[in-house]
């Protein structure tokens, strides 16, 4: 057996003796980058430096990516597609291109010192061409040079070999990929690649995207400045194609985490494939989303579940797995043993997720516990509906019927659309995010009026500091450098972590400004004041913004005016603030340190 410790191993091994650098993976959670949710790919963390920037680490890198896809979450539970996977990469930062990438490509699957994969259980797919860029007959020859077979280099349209940009726009281009043969097929090597591909018998292990253009926003793709070379290989899925494994589950450091699932439903001794297809896919998916949630939770900037963001999705994938628990007859709190296996398993690797296990197991109980208690009344009032439906020969459940079991029995939208599909019927969707938004809006004025009674709850504490992240931002530009911008924050009902750009420590004396001047525009009473705007007078009338793409055309904009008269802060944001600063306490900044190279961080408390 070769495990995925071994891989990881060879991979870096042979990266760093073709002279990249290795560097740490950066956080599921991306800094700075409103578009995504998560990390779903080694290049996205490097995009400045594929765009021009010079990264301190050199020209050649490698690393190991901890990687969040949901695209794909539908397709969880089939043999390939996992939500959480380590994405071993290499990239040329504006230094070798396509010849040296393809020849180390190629001497990393075939070498006797690394993969030692027979080149007849290998075929290769370049880029078709299309108006964009044109077919990759270079590729292909450098493939058919380093002695891959001519028979086994394909082509295929832009679907398949073109990867980008990660967001909407950046860098991107053409790719060139290795499939591995999960089994011989060099006695009737007949079909097409789509033909055997569609079998599953081949599996991608790897991707060299030929990056040479940009996408750029209006959707253009111009030649890029600097050529890069941006490889991906999947940890789980070459550990398994190594081991001649035709899934991702039966692998080293996986398989106890679906062992503990089969445990609690009482199949201990059941193989995967001995389990019906139905089993099977609930077994997958409770493994595969408990993996991904503690891999969030264990993030050093993790999120707790909740109904916004990476917090929903969190909130899906552990919500999904209770759900397919109960369809296995697993009884209540089997998270946290399940999170246990892979804290186990992930800890020596992340040392985050060990450092974090106390909270992964809390977070964990506190959504099993709220949830669990609403699924099964929610199941019943799902089933009336149905059966009600079909009797009335209706094949779609309305906007109202899935808003009720979201709102009142804590369905994912997503949940109740795979229960209705698989007794075939069809969700409202659209109708329900309208629900959804109006719903949004009623409860944020029903919120503003219950902070005017002072209520000391967790929201109230977290909008406070809110209020406090915006009048920080302009301390800051009034005592350091209006230049200063936000680069992120963090709220708890405990503490405000604030990110900005600035290349030096803070003085002392700085930071006591810095807590005078907001302290001073908290005694000020201080209203703060909503008005809509379009972005642009929102920008003429001087509102501070950073995200501000996140936004659609309209934008809100929050005041903060003293009862002196002056203005002490304009922000465009999405909201909550509080209504007024009155009595909301003392600020205080409890900690300065940097963040990341040229990002400072201050985190402050309201004492
Ligand atoms: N960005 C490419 C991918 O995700 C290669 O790393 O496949």
């Amino acid at each position: 057996m070769i495990t995925s410790k071994d891989i990881r191993k060879k991979y870096i091994d042979f990266f760093v003796s073709k002279k990249h650098t290795q560097i740490p993976s950066a956080s599921l959670i991306p800094e700075n980058d409103p578009t995504v949710l998560f990390t779903t790919a080694g290049m996205q963390p490097l995009v400045p430096y594929l765009m021009g920037e010079t990264h301190p680490a050199g020209k050649r890198i490698c690393n190991i990516q901890k990687c969040i896809r949901t695209g794909d979450i539908d397709a969880v539970g089939d043999n390939w597609h996992l939500s959480f996977f380590e994405m071993m990469g290499h990239w040329s930062i504006g230094d070798y291109f396509k010849k040296e990438a393809i020849e180390m490509s190629f001497e990393f699957a075939t070498s006797k010192n690394y993969l030692k994969i027979p080149i007849e259980r290998l075929s290769v797919t370049c880029f078709l061409g299309d108006e964009n860029a044109p077919k990759d007959l270079e590729s292909a020859k450098i493939w058919e040079n380093c002695g891959m077979l001519k028979n086994r280099i394909h082509f295929l349209p832009k679907e398949d070999n073109w990867w980008g940009p990660a967001g909407l726009t950046g860098p991107c281009g053409p790719d060139t990929e290795i499939f591995y043969h999960v089994k011989d097929i060099s006695e009737k090597n007949t079909l097409e690649f789509e033909e055997y591909n569609k079998t599953g018998i081949f599996c991608e292990i790897g991707n060299d995207v030929l990056m040479q253009y940009n996408k750029n926003s209006k959707g253009i793709y111009e030649i890029a400045k600097q050529k890069n070379i941006d490889n991906g290989t999947g940890l789980e899925r070459l550990t398994a194609v190594l081991n001649g494994y035709n899934n991702v589950y039966e692998i080293d450091n996986i398989k106890p985490i679906l062992k503990k699932v089969l445990e609690l439903s009482g199949m201990e001794n059941k193989e995967q494939f001995e389990l019906n297809e139905n089993h099977r896919k609930s077994v997958r998916i409770i493994t595969d989303h408990l993996r991904a949630t503690v891999m969030i939770l264990g993030d050093d900037k993790a999120v707790s579940p909740s109904n916004v963001d990476q917090g929903y999705i969190l909130r899906r994938f552990i919500r999904r797995s209770i759900r397919h628990a109960k369809l296995l007859g697993i009884q209540k709190n089997f998270c946290k043993l399940v999170a246990e296996v892979v804290v186990n398993e992930m800890g020596s690797v992340y040392g985050e997720v060990e450092k974090n296990k106390d909270f992964i197991f809390n977070e964990l109980e506190k959504e099993e516990e709220k949830f669990s208690t609403t699924l099964e009344n929610g199941l019943k009032i799902l089933e009336k509906k149905l059966e009600f439906l079909e009797k009335a020969k209706i094949k779609e459940l309305n906007a109202k019927g899935a808003f009720d079991l979201f709102q009142s029995y804590g369905f994912p939208l997503e949940m109740t659309v795979e229960i209705c599909k698989e007794k075939n019927f069809s969700v409202d969707v659209i109708g329900f995010e309208k629900l959804l938004k109006e719903h949004q809006e009623l409860s944020r004025k029903g919120a503003e009026q219950k902070f005017k009674g002072g209520l000391a709850d967790e929201s109230f504490a977290t909008t406070k500091l809110h209020t406090c992240a915006h009048l920080t931002l302009s301390a800051l530009k009034e005592i350091v450098d209006q230049s200063i911008e936000q680069k992120g924050a963090n709220i708890t009902a405990q503490r405000l972590r604030f990110d900005f750009n600035l290349d030096r420590k803070l003085s002392l004396e700085e930071i006591k400004k810095i807590e005078d001047w907001v302290n001073n525009a908290i005694s000020q009473d201080s209203e703060v004041s909503m008005q809509i705007l379009s972005l642009k007078d929102a920008k003429k009338i001087g509102a501070h913004g950073t995200f501000t793409s996140k936004y659609g055309e309209n934008v809100k904009v929050y005041t903060i005016k003293g009862k002196d008269g002056v203005i002490y802060s304009k922000e465009i944001c999405g909201g909550p603030h509080i209504e007024n600063t009155q009595n909301i306490g003392h600020y205080k900044i409890i900690k300065e340190e940097s963040s990341s190279a040229g990002v400072r961080r201050i985190k402050a408390i309201l004492e």
